[in-house]
């Protein structure tokens, strides 16, 4: 009898892949996590810390300290390693050198039989997840960016904030690059159902007049305000990330807008950006085409376009 068990590898041991490590442990998603990192002993401090909380935690989530030799049997592994961006820099200078980190980190995981599913977190990460996608020969479906799950998250928080509810009784997506570029369809984007339009029509004396505009460029600069202020960002995609494995690990067929490989979807090809994703234990199983007018469709058209000339560099590497 052979009851399968699910193991997530985490790749670069910094305050992302470790919080993310501690998310996963903390919500007890799988039953294995490894932490690898170039820094062995990095990687092995994170695992002897993680196994201190399991005392105190509902389930006893297995913590290893792995190489990339040991990714052969995982189900999933998450690439979190990269150059974060320096103050006054966009993620899109951090290309050349995460595209390097991305190629040394490929390699070894491949040639240890993995064929699971990468989730990569390193910035600017639409383009590094479609390298990877290249340089791994997986399926499109196995290979996943973060994207704008994060962004979408910072856009709810936005919109709970001024209409005074919960962020998950709002439905909305930041699309396209996960950076300056990315856009928000309002058209689509409801308050319990209830089209923000309307709301914000039927609310003028609590909301005011809502500049839209100002609220996407909020949205777009709020990693740069947690980045400004503590050094780097982690809770907040750490967590998305752990909710994207969760949806995969747990077979939700829930939709969360993850950098996808697009194919005729939107119009797009050859070309990863933020869309809403049907996420299963195939991984990135369906592409939603949410209605958008033609104004928000030139808008993801102009994200794509970015997002593609920077893919076009990074190839030549
Ligand atoms: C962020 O926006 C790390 O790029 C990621 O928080």
């Amino acid at each position: 009898m052979n009851i399968p068990k699910t193991k997530v590898a985490i790749v670069g041991c910094g305050l992302v892949g470790s919080t993310t490590a501690f998310s996963l442990v903390t919500q007890g998603v799988c039953d294995e996590v490894m932490m690898i990192d170039i820094n062995e002993e990095k990687a092995y401090g994170e695992m002897l810390d993680l196994k201190d909380s399991i005392e105190y935690l509902n389930r006893n989530v297995k913590v290893l300290k792995g190489t990339y030799a040991d990714c052969g049997d995982a189900d999933i592994v998450v690439i979190t390693a990269g150059a974060p961006p320096k103050m006054g820099q966009t993620r899109l200078d951090t290309l050349e050198v995460s595209a390097k980190i991305a190629k040394s980190i490929v390699q070894p995981i491949m040639e240890s039989g993995f064929d699971g599913i990468f989730i990569v977190v390193s910035n600017p990460v639409d383009i590094i997840t479609h390298y990877i996608k290249e340089l791994s020969g997986l399926p499109k479906n196995q290979v996943i960016g973060t994207g704008t799950a994060i962004d979408s998250a910072r856009l709810k928080n936005f919109i709970a904030d001024l209409v005074k509810v919960d962020p998950r009784s709002v439905h909305a997506y930041s699309m396209g690059e996960h950076g300056d570029s990315q856009m928000v369809p309002w058209s689509t984007v409801t308050v319990a159902g209830k089209p923000f339009y309307d709301v914000i029509a039927d609310n003028k004396e609590l909301v005011g007049d809502v500049d839209l505009d100002e609220l996407v460029y909020k949205t777009t600069r709020e990693g740069w305000e947690i980045l400004d202020r503590k050094g780097t960002t982690y809770y907040g995609i750490g967590t998305a990330c752990t909710g994207i494995i969760k949806a995969i690990l747990h077979d939700e067929n829930k939709i969360i807008p993850v950098s996808t490989y697009l194919e005729g979807e939107y119009g797009e090809h050859d070309v990863y950006a933020g869309v809403p994703t049907v996420l299963n234990r195939t991984g990135a199983s369906d592409v939603l085409e949410i209605h958008m007018t033609p104004g928000e469709l030139a808008r993801f058209k102009e994200s794509t376009a970015l997002i593609r000339e920077y893919t076009k560099k990074i190839m030549e590497y």
